[in-house]
């Protein structure tokens, strides 16, 4: 049977565009086609949909349970204030932002890393400002054997310390900036290789926040990770989606990576971000011993 809704697929490995849906009211059977679409492409592009904060939180806890990120189920991801004036790029919230520009994946520094994420377009800039996602599924897929079978069987720690810590960024409790994944347990230790819970599918878990794989020493184990992320984040891996006003997005945080793409930041950016917090029975990652 057909959905209930038109998808488009992207020209790369993942990823759709749907219409013919409002978010807002989906009947069981749209739902259901919708979930099913989301595991199949993991990345789905909703055009023109203008919800509000409250609609966005309720579409994204269909997919799961809200992880709070400073306490709160919604945050904008900005470089302008709620009155409109611009955030120094001293400040640590721009720290961040410029941090997002490298490939990750959502809260694979916290005990649990995230299931997905629902985000949206409220202010672009006329330049840059995409949103790009690259398939750790097909990543894997094409690795060579020899490689496959070597990163099956390493694990990486992962840090926002870190990965800030590479662009200059050093946390300090005195900011009014959240802080949200600047905690104070030892970094959680995660297999390069994750299998899906739901889908089965193995996928390669790298990016921006994995570091020190133990077995390797510390140069060894960057390079290996740089390597990976350059190999994996390459056509026909990887989309961009520039934005218009009111586009919704969700995506599986358990098999892409994403990142933002530079614009110019005297330009206001606007995205509400609501993350879907991920099953501890197969998103929590044990500590491993800081920075081996
Ligand atoms: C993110 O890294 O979660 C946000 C990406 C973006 O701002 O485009």
């Amino acid at each position: 049977m057909s959905p209930p809704f038109e998808l488009e697929p992207l020209n790369a490995t993942f990823g759709a565009v749907v219409t013919g849906i409002d978010l807002t009211d989906l009947s069981p059977d749209s739902w259901r086609a919708l979930h099913t679409a989301w595991l199949e492409y993991a990345l789905l592009i909703f055009p023109g949909q203008e919800l509000t904060d409250a609609q966005q939180i309720a579409f994204a806890r269909r997919f799961g349970d809200i992880e709070l990120i400073g306490g709160r189920e919604i945050v904008a991801l900005s470089n302008v204030r709620s009155d409109g004036t611009l955030i120094d790029g001293s400040h640590d919230s721009v720290k961040i932002l410029r941090g997002n520009m490298g490939w990750h994946a959502d809260s694979t520094y916290m005990p649990v890393q995230a299931r997905g994420a629902v985000f949206s377009a409220r202010v672009v800039p006329p330049d840059g400002g995409g949103t790009a996602w690259a398939d750790m599924r097909a990543a894997y897929e094409a690795l060579p054997d020899e490689t496959r079978s070597r990163v099956s069987q390493l694990s990486a720690h992962h840090s926002l310390y870190y990965s800030q810590s590479k662009l200059g960024h050093v946390h300090s409790e005195n900011t009014d900036y959240i802080g949200y994944g600047f905690h104070d347990q030892d970094p959680p230790l995660r297999p390069l290789v994750k299998t899906h819970p739901e889908t089965g599918r193995r996928s390669l878990l790298i990016g921006r926040h994995a570091y020190g794989i133990p077995g390797l020493d510390p140069e060894e184990s960057e390079k290996l990770l740089e390597e990976l992320v350059e190999f994996a984040c390459r056509p026909p891996r990887v989309h961009e989606h520039r934005w218009t006003p009111g586009d919704v997005v969700v995506w599986d945080n358990r098999c892409l990576l994403h990142r933002a793409r530079p614009w110019d930041m005297t330009r206001p950016r606007v995205m509400m971000h609501t993350r879907i917090a991920g099953d501890p029975q197969s998103e929590f990652a044990p500590t491993g011993q800081a920075g081996s």
